[in-house]
């Protein structure tokens, strides 16, 4: 059975452990001299792209764009046939897909023989967590994950599938999670990337912006208009309107409190240009994290070959 990192919550602390391991350690291999990995998107990326093609090609390796038009899942043909074609050229496939679900037909088509890394689904997008971890732990931990347990990290507004496997990622390293988000717009059990199934968590949701960053030392926020919700942009608009990330409402957070946003920001909106451009954000080493994140993940799949 292939090696996937599809969500955090299937990973086990010590696979989780290996990818931050071989996400930071120095390149000097040719893990993946000659081999392909097949890069599948539904929606739309600039960071996700550009960190899986550059961290493939550091690695000796070559991609293969497939976009949406293109290759037409579940329209030109199934997901499972679309599964079985990669599988017999490629050894890795990359996906940013729409449903969850095509992960689970596409393990069963291609009986688990297919690494498949998820590059963000309506449930979880964990190679952005895995960024994002890299980043606090530089931050906090001088680059040692396991640094960080008693942290506490705010995530304010929507609660999407980068709160998640962000809050899945930072719990099981015994951060303190907050997540304050309204009504209709927080985390629901029973996903596969769920927060609220994680055992012995320090996790607490609120309805209240200001609440959640009660002395956070990091406050996190996303899109209020994920992709494939820009129907509500206008209501989401209204109902998240007091869980803007501007200096008022970092003025409750720790005085040492760092900003973190997955990107791409909608300025105004869920975060100010005063937070995003000012000298607390680590939103830029987000992005260059999501290289080594991305290094991390493949070293740990074609390790367990
Ligand atoms: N954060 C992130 O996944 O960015 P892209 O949508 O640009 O890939
Ligand atoms: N929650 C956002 C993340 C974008 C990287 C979305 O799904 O559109």
């Amino acid at each position: 059975m292939s090696r996937q990192v599809v969500t955090i919550s299937e990973l086990d602390d010590d696979d989780l452990g290996l990818i931050y391991e071989s996400a930071r350690a120095p390149i000097d291999d040719s893990l993946l001299s000659g081999q392909g990995v097949a890069l599948v998107f539904e929606r739309p990326s600039l960071r996700t792209r550009a960190a899986c093609s550059t961290a493939v090609h550091e690695l000796g390796g070559y991609v293969t764009f497939f976009g949406d038009d293109e290759i037409g899942l579940d329209s030109r043909e199934s997901a499972e046939d679309v599964g079985r074609t990669i599988d017999a050229l490629y050894s890795v496939c990359a996906m940013r897909i729409r449903h969850h679900s095509v992960f689970r037909r596409i393990r069963r088509a291609t009986s688990d023989r297919l690494s498949l890394i998820n590059l963000l689904s309506d449930v979880a997008h964990p190679t952005q967590a895995i960024a994002d971890v890299l980043t606090i732990a530089d931050h906090f931990g001088g680059g040692d994950v396991s640094q960080l347990s008693g942290l506490r990290v705010a995530y304010v507004g929507d609660a999407t599938n980068v709160t998640r496997s962000l809050a899945v990622a930072l719990l099981r390293l015994g951060v303190e999670v907050v997540v304050g988000a309204p009504d209709g717009y927080q985390l629901t059990p029973g996903t596969d990337e769920d927060p609220l199934a994680v055992a012995g968590a320090k996790l607490r949701i609120t309805t209240s912006a200001v609440d959640a960053v009660q002395g956070a030392d990091v406050v996190y926020t996303d899109a209020w208009v994920s992709m494939g919700f820009e129907e509500e942009t206008s209501r989401r608009r209204v109902d998240l309107a007091s869980f803007r990330v501007d200096e008022a409402l970092l003025a409750s957070a720790s005085s040492e409190a760092v900003v973190l946003h997955c990107l791409p920001a909608h300025r105004g909106d869920e975060i100010t240009d005063e937070v995003l451009d000012g000298a607390r954000s680590l939103a830029w080493r987000q992005v260059a994290h999501r290289r080594s994140a991305m290094i991390g993940a493949l070293r740990w799949i074609k390790d367990g070959e």
